[in-house]
């Protein structure tokens, strides 16, 4: 008889955006006149930069010419046009990265749930918490035993490592996903200095790097010293350039990270990863890579700032209706998110459900994100400026009842 993967079981029925997306549909179907504002899920509004778009159509192009066609792409790690831009990307911001410690993906999410499979299911995971669900259901997939970093008000919602407490692999992300909270050059430094006395990975999600305004915060934890030796990268052009609905992204694996198997010779992290995608993974579609590496040109960088700069500004009226209502939050600067406590007292479930019932306006619930985000409520700045606007006032109006 086959059997299942019985740790399935264990995970909460749906994934968070899935739960919300069937609460939103039963919203719609009961009321389908509601003028619903979505300010949930972090997805994207703006279309893609004219330059990415071109750079597709060129590659498509060439796919249909005999003499320019591409087949499977040998490495499956992705074009080195497109890694070399990675490269010198991240060169700009003081990160010294080389082309060959770059993978090209689908996007950071694949990356974030399957880099799990080159790590043994004794290793203890610590996952600051909140945090996106992708990291513990992923872990918990795997019978991982994993256990949390508090981020709180307290703390500025920026856990920071405890040496009483022992984890092998460590999951970061800043700016964070939900809360908007920015590591400090410092901060990670200290998280750098943890992992390396209790020889542990860091896997960092940077996939909001590009929000981040103040040139003092690091987009990368390759900016601290010793990283290298310590952890992985994640990275997205989903936020950045608008491509949730094209898909790619980037993983950085350091050459000099090293793990003793348990004979004692010492393994290349990199080389367990380039095994585990080379058999699962065949590479990302050619146009795909073109558009992603206009991303990376001058003017490339010029036409994603402004949508960025967008973003930022849906992100400030949305910080000022905060601070206009007296509601304690965090990010909307150097983040897209911003994260709020819930007024009166309210759980997040129970404002989520407000929020839609009275004024038809969709967030996520701070609790989806674990047990220290009960109490607050997330809204992303993806949105159209008008609709951020009008939920804005919407959001006014139903506080002051
Ligand atoms: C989020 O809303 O947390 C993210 O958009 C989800 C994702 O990128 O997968």
């Amino acid at each position: 008889m086959v059997k299942i993967n019985e740790n399935f079981l264990k995970l909460e029925k749906n994934y968070l955006f899935i739960n919300i997306a069937k609460k939103v549909n039963a919203f719609k179907a009961a009321n389908p006149d509601a003028a619903l504002i979505r300010m949930g899920i972090g997805d994207v509004t703006l279309p893609l930069a004219p330059v990415v778009v071109e750079a597709m159509k060129k590659g498509a192009d060439e796919m249909g010419v005999k003499e320019t066609f591409k087949g499977y792409e040998d490495s499956g790690a992705g074009y080195d046009f497109l890694k070399n831009a990675i490269a010198d990307y991240y060169k700009s911001f003081g990160a010294d990265v080389s082309a060959d410690e770059i993978r090209v993906n689908d996007g950071a999410k694949s990356d974030c749930g399957n880099i799990v499979d080159i790590f043994g299911d004794d290793n203890v995971v610590l996952i600051t918490d909140p945090a996106y669900p992708v990291y513990v259901d992923s872990n918990r997939m795997s019978g991982r035993k994993v256990i949390f970093a508090d981020s709180n008000e307290e703390n500025g919602f920026a856990a920071m490592p405890d040496d009483s407490v022992h984890a092998d692999l460590i999951y970061l992300c800043s700016p964070n996903n939900p809360t908007g909270s920015v590591y400090t050059k410092e901060q990670l430094a200290e998280w750098v200095a943890y992992a390396k006395r209790h020889e542990s990975i860091i896997i960092f999600d940077a996939a909001y790097e590009a929000f981040i305004t103040d040139p003092a915060l690091p987009r990368s934890i390759f900016q601290i010293e010793g990283a290298k030796e310590c952890a992985i990268e994640m990275c997205s052009l989903s936020k950045t350039a608008g491509f949730t609905g094209v898909r790619c992204g980037y993983t950085v694996v350091p050459e000099a990270l090293k793990v003793k198997a348990s004979d004692g010779t010492e393994v290349s992290i990199a080389q367990l990863w380039g095994r585990r995608q080379g058999t699962k993974f065949n590479g990302v579609s050619y146009p795909v890579q073109c558009g992603a590496a206009a991303v990376f040109t001058e003017e490339g960088q010029k036409q994603i700032k402004e949508n960025i700069r967008y973003y930022q500004e849906n992100a400030k009226i949305i910080a000022e209706t905060m601070e206009s209502l007296g509601i304690k939050y965090t990010g909307g600067v150097n983040s897209p998110y911003i994260w709020f406590k819930c007024p009166d007292g309210m759980g997040s479930w129970e404002f989520f459900d407000k929020m839609l019932a009275e004024i038809a306006v969709v967030g996520t619930p701070g609790e989806g994100f674990g047990k220290n985000g009960d109490g607050w409520f997330r809204l992303t700045a993806f949105g159209d400026r008008d609709n951020t606007i009008e939920a804005m006032r919407r959001f006014k109006e139903m506080l002051s009842k």
